[in-house]
């Protein structure tokens, strides 16, 4: 049979784990499998892959290895911030973003079901947090700020370093999900001032279920679950000792991001030119070196999504799919965006394996695909009962 083309530009779902980072996991589970709080020799031995692992991810981002918790992944160091600081704190508000991935926005909806107050900062049209409306929004009753560096749809980057600032002059504590912005961006938590910042795993080419939380030192978390002494009590459960080695294992490899970005720019630039009635959406100059997110006029990204799908390329929309009716993106509503751009966008993610090819080849679909979808369009004045067009894409071309 032979083997079908693909494009995998889908890497901020997730990412193909890492050749090293799969040994390591092997050796960890078939020869290195104690359990780190035992005292016996099997239990140094993983006690001391934990270890490693925290010294690596700290080393990434200027951290001690003290100050990082492992997790099973970004949604729980989310959780885990939020809920931790809120716990420990007498302060009853909570200041975030109107494009917070939902690990944050959907428990920040539910604090407030709880009884905290919730504020949430507007993005601008470019896809960015301006640190003066975040400090504008600090209230003396604000525990903590949370604030993402990098926007999961649309790759915006945030002035982090600033909006720290803003939050220790006003006295607030300040979280940010790094999930997208780990490995494409430098980060220093300690010139920065950041006191929480969370990772995963799975989106640097190390394994799913396993992410970590920065916490700066000195600052007491709550636990969100009970349970044994793991991590410093404040996340307990025996460790996932194989997905943090791979973590780490991951994280260690240097990633050529000018690469990345030249070939992001070489699709975005194809696609705008070669395809009318697309836009970019969110700032060209800050945005992360994988990330274009386009909106197709006159169509739907769902469609657009399934019949690339159908050539073996793989992206994503930012709707939810979570009841009958498709919701638009609420980044893309966030910034601006009309119901009918938002619905017609998708999100092409390169990761440090893509290649010209790839992006030729879903260049290419794109413009047959995008042609027969707005013949079709209702939007356009096409007629969609019309599948003539359909039938010629299906085929093997
Ligand atoms: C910005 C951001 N935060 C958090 C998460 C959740 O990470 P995980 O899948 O490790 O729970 C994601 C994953 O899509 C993300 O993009």
């Amino acid at each position: 049979m032979p083997k079908i083309r693909t494009a995998y530009l889908d890497n901020s779902a997730t990412t193909r784990v890492d050749e090293n980072a799969a040994k390591v996991m092997k050796e960890a589970m078939l020869n290195n499998y104690g359990n780190p709080s035992s005292m016996h020799l099997f239990g140094e031995g993983a006690k001391d892959l934990l270890e490693n692992a925290r010294q690596a991810i700290a080393a990434q981002i200027n951290a001690n290895a003290h100050d990082i918790i492992f997790t099973s992944g970004g949604t729980e160091a989310n959780n885990l911030a939020i809920r931790g600081v809120l716990a420990n704190s007498k302060k009853k508000r909570i200041v975030t973003s109107a494009f917070e991935h939902p690990s944050v926005l959907n428990l920040c909806k539910e604090l407030e079901k709880e009884g905290y107050s919730l504020t949430l900062v507007k993005p601008d049209r470019e896809g960015i947090i301006s640190a003066e409306k975040v400090r504008n929004a600090i209230t003396p009753d604000t525990a903590l700020v949370s604030i993402m560096h990098a926007n999961n749809e649309i790759g915006t980057i945030q002035p982090v370093e600033e909006i720290a600032k803003a939050c220790k002059e006003k006295g607030a504590l300040f979280h940010t999900d790094a999930v997208q912005s780990f490995k494409k961006l430098p980060i220093d938590v300690k010139a920065s001032g950041i006191d929480l910042m969370s990772f995963s795993s799975h989106k640097i080419h190390g394994p799913k279920g396993a992410g970590a939380l920065y916490v700066r030192h000195g600052l007491s978390l709550h636990p969100l679950v009970y349970g044994g002494h793991q991590e410093r009590n404040i996340r307990p459960g025996t460790e996932n000792i194989p997905g943090i080695a791979g973590f780490a294992k991951a994280a260690e490899k240097k990633i050529d991001t000018g690469r990345m970005q030249k070939l992001r720019d070489y699709f975005i630039s194809r696609v705008l030119k070669e395809i009318p009635d697309t836009m970019l959406n969110g700032s060209k100059q800050k945005r992360l070196c994988n990330n274009a997110n386009i909106s197709f006029k006159y169509i739907e990204g769902e469609g657009l999504l399934l019949y690339l799908s159908m050539k073996g390329i793989a992206v994503s929309t930012g709707s939810a799919c979570s009841s009958s009716e498709l919701e638009p993106s609420h980044v893309l509503l966030a910034i601006g965006l009309k119901h009918e751009e938002a619905h017609g966008s998708l999100r092409f993610t390169l990761s440090r394996d893509t290649t010209k090819q790839e992006l030729d080849y879903t260049v290419k679909e794109l413009k047959d695909i995008v042609k027969t979808l707005r013949k079709m369009s209702p939007l356009k004045g096409g007629n969609r009962n019309s599948v003539s067009g359909l039938s010629s894409l299906k085929g093997g071309k």
